[in-house]
């Protein structure tokens, strides 16, 4: 039997990260909001179009200084899918808020838009969309209801990166937005998150708080004469040695996509055999949304088979890995919900398994991981 050595992910090298660091090391100026940082702003705003963008540290960072922005105290609902990360509710409980967990879609892990406005109390402030594997929530539906009850939206798109909902980019339609740029993501800097900023009303704002409360970009800028103590905040701003390897990966974005999206719809075509069969579910694309070859996830029938299938292919070398356990199912939030059961959430949870997907990965090695998977439902049957 042929042994590999297949990582579940291998974060992506431009080779020229290295180069810029050093320059931003020559530069004098290492710390937050320098030459990089605001390469990595410019991209961004020019070709992206958002609004106003500031690096972070990290997407739960971002989704931190969301909380803040949209000032969540005591008390305060906001609406979040159970099947996300911690830092999509964790952000919000920070700020004393109490969240309402929403069940996801029964044809993909996104919030149920169907069940959102059954969730609204008069306390309700905010609902989170995110995007899961980089697939589009149904937005219109979430800013509809929005708009109908004046509750803020976060995109949390931490996955989403370079793809779209109806042609309009993930990250610039709710009125703020948190990307993560962790090495796990399709473009990464190690430990990294941006917020973007498509309402007004908050810009001033959130240039204090990811300066620590102070008005020190606006120092800065010849904006004010003073450097002040002004508002609650943080040190959201990474370090510009990060800036600067994250912006050698965005010179390369496009040819990461591109690869990545190869390896995506490979999977995607040679594994729908097996969703013909009935065997697995492969990830439903919505009319609506792109793909953005995040992660490829195939959804099994039940737990017991999603953990023959790992063991399965862990033997032939392997790694693949299941996902979020569900939130109002976790050590910490079990005990304050109030016990609504959410049926998909904890299918996704119990049964999603994700294949490797990352850059290096070869046409050979997909091909490999696609015979193996094969090669054990046609042992089952
Ligand atoms: C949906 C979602 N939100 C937030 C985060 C947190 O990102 P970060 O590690 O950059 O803080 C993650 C992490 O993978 C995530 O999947």
């Amino acid at each position: 039997m042929e042994l590999k050595s297949i990582p579940f992910n291998k974060p992506y090298l431009s080779g020229n990260e290295l180069a810029y660091i050093l320059e931003a090391v020559q530069s004098g100026k290492i710390s937050g909001n320098g030459l990089f940082t605001k390469k990595c702003h410019r991209f961004f705003e020019q070709q992206y179009q958002f609004k106003k963008c500031l690096l972070t540290t990290s997407c739960t960072d971002a989704l931190e200084m969301a909380a803040i922005l949209i000032n969540i105290k005591s008390g305060d609902e906001v609406i979040v899918p159970s099947y996300t990360f911690v830092s999509t509710a964790n952000a919000f409980v920070l700020r004393g808020a109490k969240i309402v967990f929403c069940d996801s879609g029964k044809n993909n892990p996104n919030l149920d838009v169907e069940l959102i406005e059954g969730l609204i109390t008069k306390n309700t402030i905010a609902i989170v969309a995110v995007h899961y594997a980089g697939t589009a929530c149904d937005m219109d539906a979430i800013l509809q209801i929005a708009k109908k009850y004046g509750l803020f939206v976060i995109e949390d798109a931490a996955q989403a990166i370079d793809s779209f909902y109806k042609g309009r980019r993930l990250g610039s339609i709710g009125h703020l937005a948190a990307f993560s740029f962790h090495e796990t993501k399709n473009i990464q800097c190690g430990e990294g998150g941006m917020l973007v900023i498509n309402d007004d009303q908050f810009i001033k704002r959130a240039e204090i708080i990811w300066e620590k409360g102070t008005n020190r970009s606006a120092f800065f800028s010849g904006e004010t004469d003073k450097y002040n103590w002004v508002d609650i905040g943080s040190s959201f701003l990474p370090s510009d040695l990060n800036a600067a390897f994250l912006f050698a990966q965005l010179e390369n974005l496009k040819l990461i996509q591109k690869k990545r999206l190869h390896i995506w719809e490979r999977y995607f075509l040679k594994l729908s055999e097996l969703a013909t069969k009935g065997l697995i579910r492969i990830p439903n694309i919505p009319e609506y949304a792109t793909k953005n070859g995040h992660l490829f996830y195939i959804i099994c029938r039940n737990t017991e088979v999603r953990a023959g299938l790992i063991s399965f292919l862990k033997k032939r070398g392997i790694l693949s890995v299941f996902h979020y356990l569900s939130l109002h199912n976790s050590v910490f939030y079990i005990s304050k919900y109030e016990g609504r059961t959410l049926i998909n959430a904890d299918n996704y949870s119990n049964n999603l398994l994700r294949l490797p997907l990352y850059y290096e990965l070869s046409d050979v090695d997909i091909d490999f991981i696609i015979t193996s998977t094969k090669e054990f439902f046609d042992r089952r049957i």
